[in-house]
């Protein structure tokens, strides 16, 4: 009987986790990542911002630097930008922080960033890098509207300028009222404009994009060639099992 109300609290569990999901992205608006694999020059552009500005604390250990050239880099190319001394193109993107440390550092270790825009979603990494505010509560100094008490500092502050948030009140169903962020204005400006900004990030995310999916039109040929031997197969297995039949029928 135990066991039976444990599985349908199970059961009931799965069938509302996609409402719980659903209620909780409800909350965020997330901006749309402008992605385009057919666009290498931003690819190019978005591999340097992340080698520059991501790989000192975050990994991307699924990805090898030899890869870029898929993006239309050649191998000297890769060797002069995009490469620390001591790593060789075929290696991956790896790094020497040590993950203990990090946590010690940030209260959490920066996640390897191979497949993150699959599992988070591009348009919420492209929305998650344009909403750092300043938040003096936090020992980095920073938060982020799309991750609340997040433990990355905003790393390209000097690019973006520093936002402040904007608040209103908020007055849920039970007739309480709440502070929440309305918008972020920009208090510093940075190196660049927020419309350059946003190009930049669109680059990054476009690049990290494609980081997570470079094998997407090889597997597609791989899938139609797994198709047509599973169909020749076919053939050939029916006619052999006719054959071998023949005699016993
Ligand atoms: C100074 C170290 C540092 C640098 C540099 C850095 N990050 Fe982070 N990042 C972190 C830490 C720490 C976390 C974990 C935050 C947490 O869980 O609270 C994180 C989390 C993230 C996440 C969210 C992962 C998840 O789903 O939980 C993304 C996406 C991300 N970083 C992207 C980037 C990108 C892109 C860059 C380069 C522009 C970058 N980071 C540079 C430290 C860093």
């Amino acid at each position: 009987m135990k066991k039976m109300s444990f599985a349908k609290g199970l059961l009931q569990a799965l069938l509302l986790l996609p409402l719980a999901a659903m209620a909780s992205e409800a909350e965020v608006h997330l901006d749309r990542a402008p992605v385009n694999f057919q666009d290498n020059e931003s690819l190019q552009r978005g591999a340097a911002v992340f080698v520059n500005y991501c790989l000192s604390c975050h990994s991307a250990s699924a990805m090898r630097y030899s890869r870029m050239t898929d993006i239309g880099l050649t191998e000297p190319q890769i060797k002069d930008n995009l490469l620390y001394a001591t790593d060789k193109p075929g290696n991956t993107m790896t790094i020497a922080m040590n993950k203990k440390e990090a946590k010690v550092w940030f209260g959490a270790a920066p996640p390897d960033l191979s497949v993150i825009t699959r599992s988070r979603g591009a348009d919420w990494v492209y929305t998650y890098l344009r909403s750092f505010y300043r938040d003096d509560s936090r020992p980095t100094g920073w938060n982020n509207t799309v991750f609340d008490k997040v433990g990355m500092p905003h790393v390209l502050h000097e690019l973006q300028g520093q936002m402040v948030p904007v608040y209103k009140t908020e007055t849920d169903h039970e007739g309480k009222t709440h502070r929440v962020i309305e918008r972020l204005e920009l208090a510093q400006p940075g190196k660049m404009t927020l419309a350059e900004y946003d190009g930049l990030v669109a680059d990054l995310v476009n690049y990290m994009t494609w980081m997570g999916e470079p094998a997407k039109s090889k597997r597609e040929h791989v899938g139609i060639a797994v198709l047509l031997f599973l169909g020749i197969f076919f053939v050939v297995a029916f006619y052999l099992k006719k054959e071998f039949w023949k005699d016993v029928h």
